[in-house]
């Protein structure tokens, strides 16, 4: 017989080994439907400490043939493994539900209690009625879900220390842990999670995001010692924020815990942060996000997280008042190390100066490796750039002093890395080191929200890829809990018209479903009395309210929530609020025009009155929040706001559009492509108006953008939806300034803040996510993966790669919620080959167009003839239907792996 504890250890090893067989593909037993996989709970693989209520539930189905469907399924929930194991759902049994919805099922089940692990499963049926074999247990667990859960008190302290007695072998044991500030918790020496820079990043005052860790195997029969570091994080940051409501908000960062332990014989025993913990001063002097950590090795105490530690001099820890807001559990992935790199060359320009260059901009810090008397000070300074005689350029950081001094305590071998901050940068610069260093003095170590990575995009044009290079780093880079516009100078913010920008690009490329269903929350929290919202979210900078362009992050987000992940949830909740969003939008637009703003576009190159960009924008979310209503079942309030719609586009129209010139308001690229892109336009004037734009990129400008991040997002898939994909690409490839390509021809390994290469004091920061929307179109248009119109979560695909002339292939493939979609092309005269992966319960809409001069075309799928002599010839599984309009084709398929090849004479 096991015990509890061994019990529960091989219950996670056996989770463990299904997720690793899971992951690792599917196994066919016979034909037919193939037990689900990546099962998941509120986006998340095996949550653990989740508050909702109802929690929904995803999975990913397999099947052995085309065209298949889930038509039925049936969840099981159970209270312990082994009930699972014995098909028994004692929680919830939902029986054999008629559905083909395999995302954002919700629970339906007994009522969740707190703090407690549920192990579930499902089996699923195809359309001829056969059974899917039950799916591998997958679990969730929930946190603290009720405040008097928490029995502890906030407390301060640099180093935070107690000791406990446990009688009897520990059954299970959970710390749930938050901070003001970021904390890292330590029991009987050793880190307890991989998590850094803990918790998220919140206003504080409302609400704080609490972790939860399993202990049980940390803590032990006898005498334990809990150890816990606070630094200051967002918290106390003072550097810029003076205005009481936006910081600092604390003046010292501060730790509230609990921690419940089960011991064998049923007994419970609660340890909670209060004024019985000691508190000391560590070695960390300072640390601040922005400048950096100052930490002097001579103070550790060793042996301080571990029993039996004399801390006798150490004080009673002060309780504090804290945060009064809500406590949440952190239900999105965490901050982590998620990499190492080893600096790709060092230099030496002045003595005792040296310069390790990384090779990458990246967002983190570094290990130190030294060796040297103690007392020594060794300075890391970190820059994204370098003068032309090798020594570091600082001036593009503000006032962030971005360096970490660490004080050698002289034992040997040191390594250090800091806790508390991370910085932005390429370039290392290493002072005050003992002896001379080398390459392997420093290891890189790349930090940020670890989401997962679900899409890949390459194409035969080398530019582009190294595009989408760019935006991998740089979205990565700027995800810490909350999107970020840039991660190196003293900014770092939540700017929303950077978030709006490149949502639907870090969609196809990151696992962001968690993320932004907490960043929208975020927003809800920062929504002011009248409904506004500010620039950046948590507020910090910028306009009160923000500009319109950065307001409409929050309809935008909801809305991408809704398309990619189905998520009708982020709707429901947020409905009221973005009603009084738009009712504030309302209230300052007399006549149907809204006037107010501050940025319009940003970083531009032809300026666009700000006035137009705040209107249209206004026309966008009231358009967007009629659609919501209509989605919720709510028909009036979609049909007043509907027309509320139709009365800003008249009064738009009326106000911003010269017939007479077929422009809008000034006729820059962003001012037409907004209007021509939301369907402003007046029917008999959009041929011209399309004119207008296309004449500004190619004649007016020699086919380059002058738009900011703003109308870039509008224009590239713009020139999709009007045929030109042509004009697209060319200016996606463009290499000579502005465009992408010049940055990546001028040597940047990450996207810039602005199209010109600037190094000067003024605002270039080298790591800015928000051109990178650009990466939205490269799978939609290129890679050719869209949704069909109006349908959501990949249920319906359209594939419709827009083959150009001068690219060869393209592949594109996203892992959806339903499962991986895939495309991937190529073209060679008389050829045009493509093979399409659609997941089961999804449909697709396949798009294969002929070259323009091309006869007698011939299409095959696998070794079948699908189209011939003018017409679709059916019998392929999987194929349903094809049409042909002009030189494309269009095929109806169901789930599966298609490969077809068009060919035709020239
Ligand atoms: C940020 C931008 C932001 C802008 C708006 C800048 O300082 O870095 O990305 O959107 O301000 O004012």
């Amino acid at each position: 017989m096991f015990d509890g504890n061994r019990r529960l250890q091989v219950m996670w090893t056996l989770v463990g080994l299904f997720l690793i067989l899971g992951s690792a593909g599917v196994v066919y037993g016979v034909d037919g439907p193939a037990a689900a996989t990546d099962l998941r709970c509120e986006y998340l693989s095996n949550p653990m400490g989740i508050d909702v209520e109802k929690p929904r539930f995803s999975w990913v189905l397999h099947h052995t043939e085309r065209a298949e469907m889930q038509t039925a399924y049936q969840i099981l929930v159970a209270g312990s493994a082994e009930d699972l194991g014995r098909d028994a759902g004692d929680i919830w049994d939902s029986g054999k539900v008629g559905s083909s919805d395999s995302t954002q099922v919700v629970y339906a089940g007994k009522a969740l209690s707190s703090g407690k692990t549920y192990y579930w499963k499902l089996r699923y049926w195809d359309t001829a009625g056969n059974s899917s074999p039950y799916s591998g247990a997958a679990v969730f667990e929930t946190g603290l879900l009720a405040r008097d859960a928490w029995k502890g008190r906030w407390i301060e302290g640099n180093l935070l220390r107690k000791e406990i007695d446990l009688e009897g072998k520990i059954v299970r044991a959970r710390a749930y842990v938050t901070a003001l500030g970021y904390y890292e918790l330590r029991i009987n020496g050793e880190k307890v999670e991989r998590n850094v820079l803990d918790p998220a990043f919140t206003t504080y005052p409302k609400r704080v995001l609490y972790s939860t860790y399993d202990v049980t195997r940390r803590l032990r029969s006898g005498k334990n010692a809990l150890g816990v570091m606070l630094g200051g994080g967002w918290a106390t940051l003072g550097k810029r924020f003076f205005d009481p409501e936006v910081g600092p908000y604390y003046k010292a960062p501060a730790l509230l815990l609990q921690i419940n332990i089960e011991l064998e014989g049923g007994k419970t025993v609660s340890v909670e942060s209060d004024g019985s913990w000691k508190a000391a001063q560590g070695p960390i002097a300072s640390d601040s996000v922005y400048d950096g950590e100052v930490y002097d090795a001579r103070r550790e105490a060793p042996g301080w997280d571990r029993p039996g530690f004399d801390d006798a001099t150490w004080s009673a820890a002060q309780t504090v008042e804290g945060s009064k807001g809500t406590l949440s559990a952190q239900m999105m992935p965490p901050i982590r190390v998620v990499d190492s790199m080893v600096p790709r060359s060092l230099s030496n320009p002045k003595p005792g100066v040296f310069v390790f260059d990384m090779g990458q901009n990246m967002s983190g810090w570094v290990e130190l490796r030294v060796e040297g008397p103690a007392g020594t000070q060794v300075t890391l300074r970190f820059t994204e750039l370098v003068y032309p005689d090798g020594m570091i350029n600082r001036e593009n950081l503000g006032e962030a002093k971005s360096r970490d001094i660490y004080t050698l305590k002289g034992e040997g071998q040191e390594t250090y890395e800091p806790r508390f901050t991370y910085h932005g940068f390429r370039y290392v610069e290493v002072t005050g080191f003992p002896g001379t260093p080398s390459l392997d003095s420093l290891r890189g170590r790349v930090v940020h929200t670890a989401v997962g990575t679900t899409g890949s995009f390459a194409a035969s044009k080398q530019i582009l890829n190294d595009i989408q290079r760019l935006i991998h780093w740089s979205q990565l880079t700027n995800l810490f809990s909350i999107p970020t516009d840039c991660d190196q100078r003293n900014e770092r913010q939540g700017w929303m018209g950077d978030a709006q920008a490149t949502a639907e690009e870090a969609m196809m490329n990151f696992d962001m479903a968690a993320f932004y269903t907490n960043f929208i929350r975020d927003i809800r929290d920062a929504q002011f009395p009248d409904g506004s919202l500010p620039d950046t979210v948590p507020r910090k900078y910028g306009g009160v309210p923000g500009d319109l362009g950065w307001q409409t992050a929050y309809p935008l987000l909801c809305w991408y929530m809704w398309q990619q992940y189905g998520d009708r949830r982020i709707l429901e909740e947020n409905y009221d609020s973005l009603k009084k969003y738009v009712a504030f939008l309302r209230s300052h637009a007399q006549d149907n025009v809204y006037r107010l703003h501050w940025e319009g576009d940003w970083v531009e190159l032809a300026h666009t009155p700000g006035d137009y960009i705040g209107d249209v924008w206004y026309y966008y979310d009231v358009s967007l929040f009629s659609k919501m209503a209509q989605i919720l079942g709510k028909a009036d309030e979609a049909a007043s706001y509907g027309r509320l719609a139709g009365q800003i586009k008249d009064a738009l129209n009326r106000t911003f559009f010269d017939a007479h010139t077929d422009n809008y308001a000034n006729g820059t690229q962003t001012a037409n492509a907004m209007a021509l892109s939301l369907d402003l336009v007046p029917k008999e004037h959009r041929e011209a108006v399309v004119r207008s734009l296309t004449d500004d990129i190619v004649y007016g400008h020699n086919t380059h953008l002058t738009t900011g991040f703003i109308g870039v997002k509008f224009l590239m898939p713009l020139l999709t939806n009007l045929g030109r994909s042509d004009l697209a690409y060319d200016l996606a490839v463009q290499t000579t300034y502005p465009s992408w390509g010049y940055m990546v021809e001028r040597g940047a390994t990450t996207l810039w803040e602005l199209w010109q290469d600037k190094a000067g004091p003024a605002m270039n920061s080298h790591d800015h996510i928000m051109f990178g929307s650009v990466g939205a179109w490269f799978y939609n248009a290129l890679g050719g993966i869209n949704l069909s119109a109006d349908s959501v979560g990949y249920e319906h695909i359209r594939i419709a790669p827009q083959i150009v002339e001068d690219l060869h292939s393209a592949s594109a493939s996203v892992r959806t919620v339903r499962g991986t979609v895939s495309s991937s092309w190529s073209h060679s005269p008389g050829l045009v080959a493509l093979e399409v992966t659609v997941p089961v319960s999804s449909d697709a809409q396949i798009v294969i167009p002929a070259e323009s001069q091309m006869t007698d075309v011939v299409i095959r799928e696998g070794d079948r003839v699908v189209w011939e002599n003018g017409r679709y010839i059916s019998g392929d599984a999987g194929v349903k239907a094809a049409t042909q309009e002009g030189r494309i084709f269009t095929f109806q398929v169901g789930s599966g792996n298609y490969s077809f090849r068009l060919t035709g004479s020239e």
